[in-house]
């Protein structure tokens, strides 16, 4: 939600703060901006719509020469889209950008009027600018200090002081910063993103700590005030992997990156006998130990890849399991205690809610574990144990590599449990291994359906409705599936088990309805095809998904997916690939920014 960066430094700022607000624009873009020093005085530039509207207005500026500035790109939470209530806000001496929300900006609001100062837009951000304004006094490090005791809620800021030419101060708390110094300058960004042209070296903005940046370096202070070295860490990502390289959108890169993905996040975690290892990731063999009940938390697509992760971990754990969406799970006084183990999973590690869902599993005492794909995230740095996900940077906010990386790691976890808890022996644990591995071929084999999915999404891109339906895992997936289309081609749709449409949603089914159907379960085939008789019977258009060609009648279906045949539970792989290639090529037919989907923002660190 917004993406933030300062730069300030030897050479110019322009290409540093445009090129990172391009790479952020994930976060939000409904505005953009941009504040400058040129000739020690503060300058903004701001607009509404992407970064390169934004871009056309900075290049067309005269004389634009700076060495300090800060970027915005926005996600409107407070006040809507505007060129009033886009960032840079400025009030007084101070002029800022920020990323998250401030709680009590109302009450704030209402004690700054008393001293008779009013703001112009109607964002919780220029109240925080009249705020710092308000209380600095020529010391900025004391009026950032008792700003942060006024604040409550989430924020990560940026600010330029008019009397501080070349210096960018940022103050930290539950939304991200991470923030690195090389030969251009100190660079400070929401995502890493933005820093990995410059620097593969980086630090996280620990939570409640002020930075300043100056062209020389990057100080960091505590709350009171005392320096702190933060934890360099290590990017193992390069600048490529961050670009499209040749596709036309991040999404169709990252769904073709799968298979690279996954190998990257599986192979390193077998060992000898093809047995899964998770001692290189810290993750103690024996965490079970005790362990009764077993809650997955998450939000969006990681959540339903928690859907598959109870599926697997009942059958081969016979623990329960269960999958809490974790805007609800926090507000629930879950039942918890140190015989629980919450899992958490998040591609950015910065969801709002799963980290707040991960804190709250910390106060009951759970132990918790976290499937993560940014590095050095805030649910990573939290959580007792990660398993990271080594699918790299993902742009597109529609979620495609994370969301199989992640499934691969929960399908590790729960065959490093079973093995350890004797629920498998090494043999079969390791036939399981195997076939786990096979999706990596199955994969780049069903990438080739590409034209398929193409020419179906000729037939959906006009419709209104469509359901996704299927049993057991398939539900799961269609779960995950209906989520892909609507984010993307804005075509309503719903998921349902597919025994559960005849208690009410086929009065829905008519003429001509599509209908995608998962019946890749050996367990409930059978089960499936008469639900799908069903839908056909009312003359449902029906796209098939099966495991491998076999099909017993062929008129049950307009079109079908037959699958590289994959022996055991691991056809959400490749199905997945088949879901996120029609909900791509709907969203392209209809002529859609598939990268950035109207209202949505890849990184949601606001509630
Ligand atoms: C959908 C999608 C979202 C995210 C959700 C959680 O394609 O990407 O539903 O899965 O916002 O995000 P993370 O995984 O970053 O916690």
């Amino acid at each position: 939600m917004c993406g933030i960066i300062g730069f300030t430094g030897q050479s110019q700022a322009k290409n540093v703060l445009l090129e990172g607000l391009e790479s952020l624009e994930y976060r939000g873009y409904d505005s953009a901006g941009m504040a400058y020093f040129n000739d020690n005085v503060i300058h903004t530039i701001k607009t509404t719509g992407k970064v390169s509207s934004l871009r056309k207005k900075v290049e067309a500026a005269p004389k634009f020469h700076s060495t300090c500035g800060i970027g915005h790109t926005r996600w409107a939470t407070h006040g809507g889209v505007s060129h009033i209530n886009s960032h840079p806000h400025t009030f007084g001496k101070v002029t800022l950008i920020h990323n998250g929300i401030i709680e009590n900006y109302h009450e704030l609001e209402t004690m700054l009027a008393a001293e008779g100062k009013h703001p112009v837009s109607q964002t919780d951000t220029e109240i925080a600018a009249m705020l710092i304004d308000h209380l600095y006094q020529g010391n900025p490090m004391e009026a950032l200090k008792k700003t942060m005791e006024f604040l409550e809620g989430a924020y990560a800021f940026c600010i330029l002081l008019e009397d501080r030419p070349g210096v960018i101060y940022c103050l930290r708390n539950g939304s991200p910063l991470v923030a690195c110094h090389c030969e251009e300058g100190s660079i400070i960004a929401s995502d890493m993103v933005a820093l990995i042209k410059y620097s593969k070296e980086y630090f996280v903005l620990p939570e409640q700590h002020i930075a300043t940046l100056t062209k020389d370096q990057i100080t960091v202070f505590d709350i009171n005030d005392k320096v702190v070295t933060p934890k360099m860490l290590y990017m193992n990502w390069d600048i490529s992997s961050a670009m499209k390289g040749g596709y036309p959108n991040y999404m169709l890169k990252e769904i073709h990156e799968q298979p690279e993905a996954l190998r990257s996040t599986i192979i390193p975690r077998v060992r000898e006998g093809n047995l899964p290892d998770l001692s290189k990731d810290g993750i103690p063999h024996n965490i079970l130990d005790n362990v009764n009940r077993i809650i997955i938390t998450a939000c969006g697509t990681a959540m339903h890849a928690g859907l598959i992760g109870r599926v697997m971990f009942e059958r081969l754990l016979r623990i329960p399991v269960t999958v809490e969406i974790a805007s609800e799970f926090r507000y629930q006084n879950p039942i918890m205690d140190k015989n629980t183990l919450v899992i958490t999973i998040s591609q950015s590690g910065e969801t709002a809610d799963t980290l707040a869902a991960l804190r709250l599993a910390k106060a009951g005492n759970a132990k918790t574990l976290s499937i993560v794909n940014v590095k050095g995230s805030s649910i990573a740095r939290e959580s007792d144990y990660v398993l990271y996900t080594h699918a790299g940077p993902e742009i597109a906010v529609a979620s495609t590599k994370a969301y199989t990386c992640q499934l691969s790691c929960l399908y590790l976890l729960a065959f490093a449990f079973a093995l350890e808890k004797g629920r498998l022996s090494e043999e079969d644990c390791s036939k399981e291994m195997e076939n786990l591995l096979q999706i990596i071929p199955a994969i780049e084999k069903t990438l080739t359906f590409h034209s398929l999915a193409e020419d179906i999404s000729r037939n959906l891109k006009d419709c209104e409705d469509l359901f996704f339906i299927g049993r057991g895992l398939d539900y799961a997936l269609s779960c995950e599936g209906s989520i892909k289309l609507k984010e993307i081609s804005y075509i309503h749709s719903e998921a349902y088990a597919a025994g559960e449409l005849k208690h009410g949603t086929l009065s829905l089914v008519t003429e001509g309805t599509p209908v995608i159907a998962l019946a890749t379960q050996a367990n409930v085939y059978s089960k499936m095809i008469s639900n799908i008789r069903e839908v056909r019977a009312r003359g449902a258009m029906v796209i098939l998904i099966t495991n491998g060609s076999d099909l017993i009648d062929s008129s049950i279906c307009d079109y079908h997916f037959a699958l590289p045949y994959l022996a055991g539970d691991f056809a959400p792989f490749t199905a997945a690939i088949v879901l996120q290639m029609l909900a791509y090529y709907t969203s392209v037919g209809r002529g859609l920014d598939v990268d950035q989907p109207r209202n949505l923002a890849k990184s949601v660190t606001v509630e």
